[in-house]
C-alpha cells in the first residue's frame, strides 16, 4: 500500500439475496461487483451514479459495518480498536443518526464516551468545541434535534461525527435532503472542517453539481461497478465513459437551476439500456489518472 492512501479497497463484492413478496429468494444481486479503489489521504473522493448503483453498499464495506462476499479493504495502520473512532458516517437523514430525546450536546457525547478515551470533563470539552465548530453554541446546545432547522441538524449531525478527532469520513448523501440554499452552506462547512481537522472524506452523491464542487476526485459508479474515475476537472471537462457522458449531457443546459433538476432526474432514473450480462470490463488509464472501464 502506497503511502498516501489511507484506505484500500480490492477487488470488493457484496451480494444480496433477492427475494420476492412472499419472502421466498429468487436470485442473487451484485449491489457491489468488484471494485478497486484506493482513498488517499486528505482527498475527497467523490461517488456518483444513479440510485441503486451499489454506492452506499460501497459506503457500508468501507466503514466495515457489512462485510464483504469477496475481496477485503485494508486501512492505513489498522490499529484494532482504534478504527472505530477513526471513521465516522454522516447519512442524508440526521434524524437516522440523531436520538430524538436527547439535546444536542448529549448527541454529541454519546459516541465520545464510547470511541474516544476521554474522562467526562474533557469529553464534554470536546463536545462543546465539536458543537463550535459547526456553529452551534450557547444555548442551543442544549435543545433536542426537533427544534432545529434541517441544516442545523446535519450540522449536529457532522459535530457527532468530527467529535472523535477521526481521520476519515463517510459522507453519505450528507445534503441532499436540503435545499439548495443550505447544501451550499453546509459543503462549504464541510470544506472548512476537512482543512481544519486534516480529514479525508468519501463523499457520496446522485447530485453531479455538488460532487463537482467538493471532491478531488470522483468515480462513477454503474451497477455495483466503476466505470470511470478521474481528478474532477478532468472527469468534468472529458468524460470518457458513454455513463458519464449521458450523465453531463444534463450539465449543459444553460439554465442552472433546469441543469441541477436534468441531473437529479437522470441521476435517480434507473438504466435504461438493457446490457446485462455484458463482460466485466477492467479500468484502463486513458489519460493521466483518468480511468475508464471501456
Ligand atoms: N441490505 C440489502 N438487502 C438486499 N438488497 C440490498 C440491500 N442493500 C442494498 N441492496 C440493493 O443493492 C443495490 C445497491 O443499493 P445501494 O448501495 O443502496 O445503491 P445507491 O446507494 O447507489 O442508491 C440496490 O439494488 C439495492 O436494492
Ligand atoms: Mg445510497
Amino acid at each position: 500500500m502506497s503511502d498516501d492512501v489511507l484506505v484500500s479497497v480490492s477487488g470488493a463484492r457484496k451480494t444480496y439475496p433477492v427475494r420476492n413478496a412472499w419472502g421466498r429468494v429468487t436470485g442473487h444481486l451484485d449491489a457491489v461487483a468488484g471494485v478497486d479503489l484506493d482513498v488517499r489521504a486528505g482527498e475527497t473522493l467523490g461517488v456518483v451514479g444513479e440510485s441503486g448503483s451499489g454506492k452506499s453498499t460501497l459506503g457500508r464495506l468501507i466503514l466495515q459495518v457489512e462485510k464483504p462476499t469477496a475481496g477485503e479493504i485494508v486501512f492505513a495502520d489498522d490499529v484494532p480498536g482504534a478504527l472505530a473512532r477513526r471513521m465516522q458516517v454522516i447519512y442524508q437523514d440526521p434524524f437516522s443518526s440523531l436520538n430524538p430525546h436527547r439535546t444536542a450536546l448529549q448527541n454529541v457525547l454519546e459516541p465520545l464516551q464510547v470511541a474516544a478515551d476521554l474522562d467526562a470533563a474533557a469529553a464534554l470539552e470536546r463536545a462543546r468545541e465539536s458543537l463550535a465548530a459547526v456553529g452551534i453554541e450557547g444555548d442551543a446546545v442544549h435543545k433536542r434535534p426537533r427544534a432545529f432547522s434541517g441544516g442545523q441538524r446535519q450540522r449536529i449531525a457532522i459535530a457527532r461525527a468530527i467529535a472523535p478527532r477521526p481521520t476519515f469520513i463517510v459522507c453519505d448523501e450528507p445534503v441532499s435532503a436540503l435545499d439548495m440554499q443550505v447544501q451550499a452552506q453546509v459543503t462549504e462547512l464541510l470544506q472548512k472542517l476537512q482543512r481544519e481537522f486534516g480529514l479525508t472524506y468519501l463523499f457520496i452523491s446522485h447530485d453531479l453539481s455538488v460532487v463537482r464542487e467538493i471532491a478531488t476526485r470522483t468515480a462513477v459508479m454503474r451497477r455495483g461497478r466503476i466505470v470511470e474515475l478521474a481528478p474532477t476537472a478532468a472527469l468534468f471537462d472529458d468524460p470518457r465513459h458513454p455513463y458519464t457522458q449521458r450523465l453531463l449531457e444534463a450539465v449543459l443546459v444553460p439554465d442552472p437551476a433546469r441543469a441541477r433538476e436534468r441531473l437529479a432526474q437522470i441521476a435517480t432514473r434507473p438504466a435504461e439500456d438493457a446490457d446485462t450480462g455484458a463482460p466485466e470490463r477492467p479500468l484502463v488509464e486513458v489519460a493521466p489518472a483518468h480511468f475508464v472501464a471501456l
